[in-house]
């Protein structure tokens, strides 16, 4: 109810002062924000002061907001941060240093106010401050002749305590460079934790020193070293960011068993796993050992993530390698575990127990749901929303990812609509407080580090203002408008959202003109999960430098169509949406010769002629849709049942890649059907 209001404050707020453009281009979206009209003018002797607390973390961050801020407005500003504001500076007040380690309960607010007198930024913690910083800095505006911060007032706290990305650097290592530049832009947004995926059946990538055949046989050499751990735990906290590890268990554990293969269900040893998919490997839950051995690992590893929390997996256990040892299956019965479950929800009591033994509190995938789960354990759902709320009923807290899978290659509009909280979920108030939050997830067995920034923003802003912003905020023409200027403003910090395209392009097609390629990426996608090329389903050997990992989940096109679309339903008349459609349809439509004269150079090049061809004939329906729609006649009813039959068959990939609009074309063709009727 309370956010509810604050939304009505809003809405109408951000309206009347459209010329401030940046005004509303917060994202994500602030609880409250008023505005005046007036401004604060910005340029070189703009000055920052700290009048309260102050830490060497909180002058890092001055400091970075101050280079940003130069390289937004071309000029130097002061970077002596004094403590006796002039009239006119941006005043930074933080009460205190907040947690030495961040924990959960992290005060995040922050309010703002910027007059033509000068900014104000107040916030109870160093990590507050940080939140506020980046709204200072993307309120930034300009006219033809100056710089400007809009006059103010924000007052803004997170709706959800954890707000987080999971990075799969098992399927793909992931250098810390991108790592750094993932925490960068995950900052950007208020995202505040990194699920660090670091073991899986095909790569260990964690240095131990105590067992080193983890890392030096798991990993092909591609593993963080415990001082490259610290570095990256260390950078996440100057970002307000808490890095929480995951080493997963009892299966996806493969690549530990490389080394140390006395501790997996079955022998003997086997190799890393290149296959994508789920593997037999598990560990041996009958050994006193193998508990000796992960308690060993984990207490070296404690000290490098101080977070609070831990992640143990959990997920996606058949047991087949349990059932296939007759020693386990006789143990399993002479221990009184009925089922494969029940042997599971064992050995996660034992890990259970390891971990408050140093601290730290459990964390799982939602297969470790069961009536033996300790009591305390945060479940994380990924198969579907249904078990977060299980949980919550259970008395469990819980993490959404299940809506968030960014490999699933969904239109930011899905992620954004989905809600940790569903609206009629029969949960009491205290069951739903226990639904912490969310987190999107980045699994790698189709990204590299080349395409990893593609492939997860700009989409992912949207997961993380669902999570931070009042539930209310659900305005997907707005979030679109603004997903556009973070892709910008992420590209202008160093991440690679649009730009590896052009790099990838350069290296399948070094010296021809790829425009016409490049318009083609405007409007095709990735498939949406486990690619294939001609058929060969891929494995970790394969180099991610086809076309289809230089194309873009959701692309540019797809929402221009889908807004015209829009547009057309509320009212079928509307020209100028027509012709606008009709035109990008018809661009889309010839693009196929010029993709033909590319396709003879490369075999690699020519996977862009099946989608092109693809892409003309639903450009072509869409066409002939439109002009149905403008004749105001309706389609005989064999043309609407033969395109719709075609619109199915493209949605499905076409060699390596997928139409991008044939939903829309598809609602274009429902429109005729109900101007009709
Ligand atoms: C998962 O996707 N297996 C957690």
């Amino acid at each position: 109810m309370r956010s509810f209001r604050l939304l009505l404050a809003l809405l109408p707020l951000f309206a009347p002062h459209r010329s401030d453009a940046q005004l509303g281009s917060l994202l994500p979206v602030p609880r409250s924000l008023q505005s005046d009209g007036t401004r604060l003018p910005v340029d070189s002797t703009l000055r920052f002061f700290i009048t309260g607390f102050r830490n060497a973390r909180l002058d890092r961050a001055v400091g970075r907001a101050i280079t940003r801020l130069e390289q937004r407005i071309g000029q130097p500003v002061s970077r002596s941060v004094g403590s006796m504001p002039p009239p006119g500076a941006v005043v930074i007040d933080v009460a205190g240093a907040g947690g030495a380690v961040q924990g959960l309960d992290e005060d995040e607010s922050y309010s703002l106010g910027v007059s033509p007198g000068g900014a104000r930024l107040h916030a109870a913690t160093v990590v507050g401050a940080l939140r506020g910083l980046e709204s200072l800095l993307q309120l930034v505006s300009g006219d033809a002749s100056t710089f400007y911060l809009p006059g103010v007032t924000v007052s803004d706290a997170p709706r959800f305590p954890w707000r987080g990305l999971l990075v799969d650097v098992s399927r793909h290592f992931m250098s810390v460079a991108q790592l750094k530049r993932t925490l960068d832009g995950m900052s950007a947004v208020k995202l505040n934790v990194l699920h660090w995926h670091l073991t899986d059946d095909q790569g260990f990538r964690v240095e131990s020193l105590r067992h080193p055949r983890l890392h030096t046989l798991g990993s092909d050499g591609l593993f963080y070293t415990q001082a490259q751990i610290r570095e990256v735990v260390a950078y996440a906290r100057d970002r307000g960011i808490r890095v929480v590890p995951e080493f997963d268990m009892p299966g996806h554990s493969t690549s530990w068993f490389v080394g140390y293969p006395q501790f997996s269900a079955q022998k003997p040893p086997i190799a890393i796993r290149r296959e994508w998919g789920g593997a037999d490997a598990i560990f041996d839950p009958t050994l006193e050992e193998t508990y000796t051995f992960i308690e060993s690992f984990i207490a070296e590893m404690v000290p490098l993530f101080p977070d609070a929390y831990w992640h143990i997996g959990g997920d996606e256990v058949e047991g087949k390698h349990w059932d296939s040892n007759a020693r386990i299956v006789a143990w399993r019965k002479r221990h009184g575990f009925k089922d494969n479950d029940a042997l599971q929800a064992h050995f996660i009591k034992r890990l259970s127990q390891i971990l408050t033994k140093h601290r730290r509190r459990m964390v799982g995938w939602d297969e470790i749901l069961h009536p033996d789960l300790p009591a305390g354990t945060v479940v994380q759902s990924w198969r579907g929303t249904q078990y977060l709320a299980d949980a919550a009923a259970r008395g469990y807290a819980g993490i959404l990812s299940a809506p968030w899978y960014l490999d699933h290659i969904k239109p930011a509009s899905d992620y954004y609509l989905a809600d940790p909280v569903p609206l009629f979920d029969g949960l009491t108030p205290s069951q739903q407080a226990s639904i912490m939050g969310g987190e999107a997830c980045m699994w790698a067995e189709y990204i590299t580090e080349e395409s990893a920034d593609s492939r997860m923003w700009p989409r992912l802003g949207a997961v993380a203002e669902r999570l931070w912003s009042p539930r209310e905020v659900t305005d997907v023409p707005d979030m679109y408008r603004r997903l556009d200027i973070l892709a910008a403003r992420l590209e202008g910090m160093g991440l690679r959202v649009t730009s590896h395209s052009a790099r990838m392009l350069g290296k399948l097609a070094p010296g021809l003109d790829v425009s016409p390629i490049d318009s083609l990426l405007q409007v095709v996608q990735p498939p949406s999960f486990g690619q294939t090329i001609n058929g060969l389903r891929l494995n970790q050997r394969h180099p991610l430098t086809r076309l289809v990992d230089a194309a873009r989940p959701d692309p540019a096109g797809r929402w221009t169509t889908e807004r015209f679309v829009r547009r057309l339903a509320i009212d079928a008349s509307d020209q100028a949406a027509r012709d606008s459609l009709a035109l990008l349809l018809s661009g889309w439509m010839t693009l196929l010769p010029s993709i033909d004269s590319l396709a003879i150079r490369s075999p690699t090049l020519a996977e862009a002629r099946p989608v092109s061809a693809a892409l003309a004939r639903v450009a072509s329906i869409g066409r002939e849709a439109l002009g149905y729609l403008a004749s105001g006649a309706p389609p005989p009813p064999e043309w609407e049942r033969r395109v719709r039959g075609e619109l199915d068959g493209y949605d499905r990939p076409q060699g390596t890649l997928r139409v991008a609009i044939t939903s829309e074309v598809r609602k274009l063709v429902a429109l005729l059907t109900k101007s009709a009727s």
